[in-house]
């Protein structure tokens, strides 16, 4: 069996997969509920259609994370790119980390009308040294660093016959070594603040032909974990999301109809998830909402992962 591609890196992304919008619902009204009274007594309405292009900032005025500064790698595309643009519209500063310059100045310009303050960071963060250059840049421009979204990812399917010395290498560069580079730059730079590390349900559910992705997302959870405990003495939170089927650039050449029926078929929330429901749980574990929940792991995914269907 051939092996095939789940994710693409930046030469080998695909485009022009349609935006997926949709309306307030299971864990985003959660969130929506958990966001939806500022400190400051500002409302938002609880009845709001959120979309990808709809931050609620845009309806509310409601900025709460105005003045701190995260850097999002792999941003170019994606959950990372939906996560920017919801940190913008809360009125953050973000660097917006992807490897080519075309796709950070692309993602840069889409975030144009948002808020907040966009940064382009072009950085391959497979390295330790590459990592920390991203982080310092944003750090450098903002004179802060508030928190790191670990989003970047390479990732190859394969049988157990196929799995090389090469792809592996590879993948585990972007999706585990480089988590724990993320964490070790941004720990030296942040005074507080929160780290959220994109795991998926691969960490928790096998599928086939996913042993190296498997195994680097549940080692993220570990990661997690770990760094928790060892920076919660210095107010920085860890946590992790785990996504389940999300539509983007990265997973557009698996897309079929017969399995996106069967994972919805599988999912008790009927439907894949969005984009948008991921950046909303990320920016809720960034946000001082969450500021005791640090070690954990949010599955962000139509409740898939706790079912037997
Ligand atoms: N989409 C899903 O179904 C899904 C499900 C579970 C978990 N996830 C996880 O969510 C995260 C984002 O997934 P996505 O589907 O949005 O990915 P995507 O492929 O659409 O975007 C990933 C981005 O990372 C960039 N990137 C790759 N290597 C890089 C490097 N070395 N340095 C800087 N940037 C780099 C790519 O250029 C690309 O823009 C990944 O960690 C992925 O494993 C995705």
């Amino acid at each position: 069996m051939a092996a095939y591609n789940i994710y693409f890196a930046a030469e080998e992304a695909s485009f022009g997969m349609p935006e997926i919008n949709v309306g307030l619902a299971g864990g985003a009204a959660m969130l929506n509920t958990l966001f939806g009274r500022s400190k400051t007594g500002i409302s938002r309405p609880q009845n709001s259609s959120l979309t990808e292009e709809t931050t609620m900032a845009d309806t509310t005025g409601y900025r709460p994370l105005t003045g701190r500064a995260f850097l999002v790698t792999g941003a170019g595309h994606g959950i990372g790119l939906a996560t920017t643009k919801r940190l913008l519209g809360l009125g953050a500063t973000v660097g917006i980390n992807d490897l080519r310059q075309n796709f950070v100045d692309e993602a840069v310009g889409a975030v144009a009308e948002l808020g907040g303050q966009a940064v382009g960071i072009v950085q391959d963060v497979a390295t330790r040294d590459g990592m920390r250059t991203a982080v310092k840049a944003l750090h450098d421009h903002a004179g802060r660093l508030d928190g790191l979204v670990n989003n970047a990812a390479w990732v190859r399917y394969q049988t157990v016959a196929e799995i090389a010395p090469a792809t592996m290498s590879r993948m585990l560069a972007i999706g585990f070594e480089a988590v724990i580079w993320g964490i070790q730059a941004a720990a030296e730079l942040m005074t507080k603040g929160a780290i959220v590390n994109i795991a998926s349900i691969a960490g928790l559910r096998a599928a086939p032909n996913t042993i190296v992705y498997s195994g680097i997302k549940a080692g993220v959870m570990g990661i997690t974990r770990a760094a928790a405990v060892d920076l919660g003495g210095r107010g920085i939170r860890v946590n992790a999301i785990a996504p389940s089927a999300v539509p983007t650039e990265g997973t557009m050449r698996l897309r079929n109809a017969e399995r996106d029926a069967t994972r919805i078929a599988d999912t008790p929330m009927g439907r894949l998830g969005t984009v948008d429901d991921i950046a909303r749980a990320v920016c809720f574990l960034l946000s001082d909402e969450s500021e005791f929940i640090t070690g954990q792991v949010l599955s962000v995914d139509g409740g898939t992962s706790i079912t037997t269907l």
